[in-house]
């Protein structure tokens, strides 16, 4: 299943999109990290929100660390682990993809 143009997401930004996996329809965000882009199920894992604060608008520190705009728990980018707030230890579900032909696909 192809979730996105690789170009609709900016260098070093998110996106939101909608999958289904295994029979559930999930929000996922994706972060593209030049030609690499990972994604994660847009499910918090401090009270289960989701994370952006309108669709598809995350917010990013400026240590580059996503932040739930619910509660401010704040992931690293590269595994999705909780680095600080209320569920620190924890991590964002990874969900599997790669990037072919300038798209974005679940792998
Ligand atoms: S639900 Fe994300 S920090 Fe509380």
């Amino acid at each position: 299943m192809r979730l996105s143009a690789l170009n609709d997401i900016v260098d070093g930004g998110f996106a939101e999109v909608e999958a289904t996996i295994g029979d559930d329809a999930e929000s996922l965000i994706l972060f593209r990290d030049g030609d690499d882009v990972r994604a994660w199920l847009n499910v918090c894992p401090h009270a289960g929100r989701r994370l952006d604060w309108a669709p598809g608008q995350f917010l990013k520190s400026k240590d580059g660390h996503l932040v739930c705009a619910a509660h401010g728990a704040s992931f690293e980018l590269v595994r999705g682990d909780c680095v600080a707030g209320p569920c620190r230890g924890d991590a964002l579900r990874a969900v599997a993809v790669q990037v072919r032909d300038d798209g974005v696909w679940l792998a």
